[in-house]
């Protein structure tokens, strides 16, 4: 089945009894026995739910994988990944992963005797040199938020495959329509659902997708044991959400191209990072691991804070908001909004800085939104 076949058929068959197309909003939190400890298909909606299952079947198709678990936030799905290791564990994550990763890296778990490497993955030597005798989990991004790095998972894949080594790659800005981490190697594929997936700005959710069985068990008992799992509401709005993902991702990207192409060229601009265009550095490895280069573009402002500020407030199909990957079009300044939380140091150290700006291009019409950026570039 294609993906665009599987993002709205699979999980969604119609209702046995009432022959309802669209799979129901099932709010119940138990489900009657016919005898005691005999449980029809659920029992109880943290453990499992039918408007869930019907989400969950249908991202792990989209992803190439076996299952899917679903979680109240793409952070509590990290949460609960993290609880696969144990105290004296050690971690090796991208030194770009996104802000809120890092803060719960960095500031809860390594409270609970987790160890953590944050290295440069553009160079894989780096890599090989971080891995010791207690690592056990490889965590990358990519696309990197902001600075758009690309890890090429498949060479990471090789590498971990010669250690007892698990590789989780986040594919929130790729989503399972342009990038497929298990195809290329990974464990387990983990989405923020709050951005393109459900692709509407109006649930916040996460997702994971895995081949492994018995990874899975571990997954399913930790989902169950520690909770942190999505309302039937929020299942139901992402389950809709991702039968249009094909043709929003495609529409996001056309969008970005030509937007990434217009920046590249504006006097007021002094570089742009999408992967797309071929000045991205590492625009072949892209090329080679993904089916397309999504909506996301980070550009510096030729100017200083201020000129920034200037720009951000005059843009007005743009909104100036935290998140990304929904319909409608953001632009943020990482440094003062989604990666404050990142130390300053290592801000610097990446290269966030005052004058780098990130935007989620929308699907509205292309020329309103070049019209929007060039009108508010003229008050940098
Ligand atoms: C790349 C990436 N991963 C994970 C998350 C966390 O997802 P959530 O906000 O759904 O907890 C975000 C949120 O911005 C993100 O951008």
């Amino acid at each position: 089945m294609k993906f665009e076949t599987a993002a709205i058929h699979v999980g969604q068959d119609p209702d046995p009894v009432t022959g309802a197309v669209i799979p129901a909003l099932s709010l119940s939190t138990t489900f009657a026995q016919s005898s005691p400890g005999k449980p029809t298909s659920f029992d109880y909606s943290r453990s499992n739910n039918p408007t869930r299952q019907a989400f969950e079947r249908c991202v792990a198709a989209c992803e190439g994988g076996k299952e899917s678990a679903a979680f109240s936030s793409g952070l509590a799905a990290t949460v609960t990944l993290l609880h696969l290791l144990k105290a004296g564990d050690h971690i090796v994550c991208i030194d770009d992963v996104y802000g809120g990763t890092q803060r719960y890296f960095r500031r809860v778990a390594n409270n609970f005797q987790l160890e953590f490497s944050f290295v440069d993955f553009e160079d894989l030597q780096k890599v090989k040199a971080a891995i010791r005798s207690n690592t056990k989990l490889i965590w990358v991004e990519s696309p990197t938020n902001p600075t758009m790095k690309i890890v090429d998972i498949r060479q990471v894949a090789a590498i971990v495959s010669k250690h007892d080594v698990m590789l989780v790659v986040d594919n929130t800005f790729m989503s399972p329509y342009f990038q497929r981490p298990l195809e290329l190697g990974a464990h387990i594929s983990l989405n923020s659902v709050s951005k393109y997936i459900n692709g509407h700005s109006d649930v916040i959710m996460g997702v994971v997708t895995w081949n492994d069985e018995s990874l899975g068990q571990r997954i399913r008992f930790l989902q169950n044991s520690l909770g942190g799992v999505p309302s039937p509401f929020d299942c139901y709005l992402a389950n809709r959400g991702l039968k249009t993902l094909a043709i929003r991702m495609r529409k996001h990207e056309s969008n970005a191209l030509k937007i990434a192409t217009f920046l590249e060229k504006h006097p007021k601009v002094r570089k742009v990072l999408y992967p797309g265009l071929t000045s991205h550095p590492q625009h072949e490895i892209a090329k080679a691991q993904q089916h397309g280069f999504g909506g996301m573009i980070t550009f510096f402002i030729d100017s200083d804070l201020a000129g920034a500020e200037r720009f951000l407030k005059k843009c007005k199909y743009f909104t100036l908001a935290e998140s990304l990957g929904g319909v409608e079009s953001l632009i943020e300044h990482p440094a003062l909004m989604t990666h404050a939380s990142v130390p300053a140091e290592v801000r610097q150290q990446l290269g966030i800085d005052d004058t780098l700006i990130r935007i989620s291009v929308g699907i509205e019409d292309l020329d309103d939104l070049l019209e929007d950026l060039n009108n508010a570039l003229h008050a940098v």
